[in-house]
């Protein structure tokens, strides 16, 4: 199903969605911070979604667990060196790890500017020790409100040598993107390279916003493009890449059947759209797992497998020197 000629890239990746449970059971353990269940046995299935959730906050919920157990430095670190051998586990050539310094650091009240150097250093340990190129990407938690999410982004930008990309996530809905433009402005003119997660919640507007008002080059999701015609023939004409999570559109109920995920008709369309996790700890899945429901639910070959894999690297945040080595 992958084809190991190519190199096999998630993108779209959260460090702080993928915690293991077992690794948020010990350091709850080592910090004396409750969870449900008596064992890691019964607090496992707690920490992942079953089935479908009502909508994208409650699945955003899961992923509180993971950070609530972030009670110092050394868990933090901890964390984010593990999500990259995970990413080996998972066979990724190369990955970019997004997270938020301020929902990391919110439970313990820690230092955001240190978080992202610890994020950064521990990262960057795991890369070398696992053999896995990675990236990171800020992401500013939408749903704290625009104040926080200026704290946020200077604490980003204060290493911003260490960042390639800043991502907006959280509540799309209530916080929508004609909010941050002053953030995204202030992240481009730094330099760094823009995602934005649209269309998942909200509709095809939300994603006009994201590439009009706050430069986005790729977006995350963005479901809700199967409803503007002109906006896919934009996304195509302007090679802006849509970054795909089908199990996690099915989790959140973006769409409420795999079998009606928009990635057929985007890659027919003839938009650069690739498949990524999302949130794999709390979902329950890796990235096979998505190529699997890419070929055994929605009916694509191998041929266009493989299209996905070049697709995948074509919209990375990488030179086009970078790209090539991964060959
Ligand atoms: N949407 C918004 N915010 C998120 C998501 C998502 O799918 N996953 C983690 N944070
Ligand atoms: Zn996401």
């Amino acid at each position: 199903m992958i084809n190991k000629q190519l190199p096999l890239v998630d993108l779209h990746r959260h460090l702080d969605g993928n915690i293991a449970p077992k690794s948020v059971w010990e350091l709850a353990q080592k910090h004396n911070i409750e969870l449900p269940g008596n064992s890691l046995e019964e607090f496992t299935p707690h920490a992942q979604i079953q089935g479908q959730t009502s909508d994208l906050l409650a699945f955003l919920e899961k992923l509180d667990y993971g950070v609530s157990v972030l009670a110092d430095f050394d868990a933090v670190y901890r964390v984010a060196y593990e999500n990259v051998a995970d990413a080996k586990a998972q066979q990724l050539d190369y990955t970019e790890l997004r997270f938020s310094p301020h929902y990391m650091a919110m439970a313990f009240n820690l230092d955001m500017t240190e978080l992202v150097n610890v994020v950064a250093d521990a990262v960057a340990a795991g890369s070398r020790d696992f053999g896995v190129k990675t990236n990171l990407i800020g992401i500013l938690s939408r749903t704290f409100g625009t104040e926080t999410c200026m704290k946020e982004l200077d604490a980003i930008l204060a290493h911003k040598d260490k960042v390639i990309a800043l991502d907006l996530a959280g509540d799309e809905l209530n916080f929508p993107a004609t909010q941050f433009v002053d953030h995204f402005k202030k992240a481009r003119d730094a330099g760094l390279q823009i995602t934005v997660h649209a269309g998942e919640a909200a509709g095809p507007e939300s994603i006009w916003d994201a590439i009009n008002l706050l430069g986005a080059t790729r977006i995350g999701h963005g479901v809700a493009a199967i409803k503007d015609m002109k906006l896919m023939d934009y996304l195509v004409e302007n090679t802006i890449s849509i970054e795909s999570c089908p199990t996690s559109n099915y989790q959140t109920a973006t769409i409420s059947d795999i079998r009606q995920h928009p990635l057929r008709t985007f890659f027919d369309h003839g938009v650069n759209v690739f498949l990524n996790t999302d949130d794999p700890a709390v979902s329950n899945i890796d990235i096979l797992n998505e190529y699997k429901v890419a070929q055994e639910i929605l009916g694509f070959n191998s041929e266009e497998l493989s299209q996905i894999q070049r697709n995948g690297v074509k919209a990375a945040f990488l030179s086009d020197t970078e790209k090539q080595a991964l060959f």
